[in-house]
């Protein structure tokens, strides 16, 4: 078993069960040539934000780690109408090639890119009370899952999701030993979910074209 393998499989899942979605394929195209790194979710793992969006009426969604706009695009075409989807990202130029290939998939009118790290936007998040959301995917900044974890928790209503990206990190998750600091802070987040009552959560590791990794996803069940 191998990379290859892995991708073979995905493009074949990605070419029968897969929507065509011509926005999407011009955001990664836009992405390619501004130089972004290629680290947005594959296209199965979209699919999936997708269902986990329609399978819990989100209207709201806070996204954290926006990128060229992969994620976001994916979420906001499957919002009802009057839906929203707010993302932060750290990098201005991510950012406004975000924008644009947001634009130009016709989903500019429910998504909104805020730039600058994150945890400087949650204030203004609070003050404007942007929340409560329905689903919260963290993906940007790994040390930080388990900070924007916290925060989320607090702003999703039961019955909402968190979902975050990244956390069995080539299977460094598994290894209590390892100093990399993002595969701490992965392990602190599930820790401290052991003791957490308002919230029932798993992680799937996950094979694919983007290579062995795995997210959790938290069902938020009480106040
Ligand atoms: N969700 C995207 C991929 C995000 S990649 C998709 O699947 O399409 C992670 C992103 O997080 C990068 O764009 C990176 O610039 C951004 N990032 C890194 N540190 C951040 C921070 N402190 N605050 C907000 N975004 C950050
Ligand atoms: C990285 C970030 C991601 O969100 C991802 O899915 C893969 C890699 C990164 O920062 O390297
Ligand atoms: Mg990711």
């Amino acid at each position: 078993m191998d990379q290859k393998i892995f991708t073979t499989v995905d493009h074949f899942v990605t070419d029968t069960l897969l929507e065509e979605d011509e926005g999407l394929r011009e955001a990664v195209r836009a992405a390619e040539a501004a130089g972004l790194p290629s680290i947005q979710v594959s296209p199965p793992q979209g699919k999936l934000l997708q269902l986990l969006v329609r399978l819990v009426g989100a209207k709201r969604i806070l996204e954290f780690g926006t990128l060229g706009g992969y994620s976001a695009i994916l979420m906001a075409r499957v919002l009802p109408g009057g839906g929203r989807l707010i993302s932060l990202e750290a990098n201005p130029e991510y950012a406004e090639v975000a924008r644009r290939s947001i634009e130009r998939a016709g989903v500019g009118d429910r998504v909104e890119v805020r730039v600058g790290p994150a945890l400087e936007a949650l204030p203004a998040l609070e003050e404007e009370g942007a929340g409560p959301f329905d689903l919260v995917f963290i993906d940007a900044d790994k040390v930080n899952t388990p900070n924007y974890f916290d925060w989320a928790l607090d702003r999703t209503r039961v019955g909402g999701l968190i979902v975050a990206d990244n956390v069995v990190r080539g299977g460094s998750l598994g290894d209590a030993t390892d100093p990399d600091e993002a595969t701490v802070a992965q392990r602190r987040l599930h820790e401290q979910l052991r003791g957490e009552p308002r919230v029932s959560a798993t992680t799937i590791q996950t094979v694919g074209g983007k290579g062995y990794d795995g997210f959790l996803i938290a069902l938020v069940e009480g106040d």
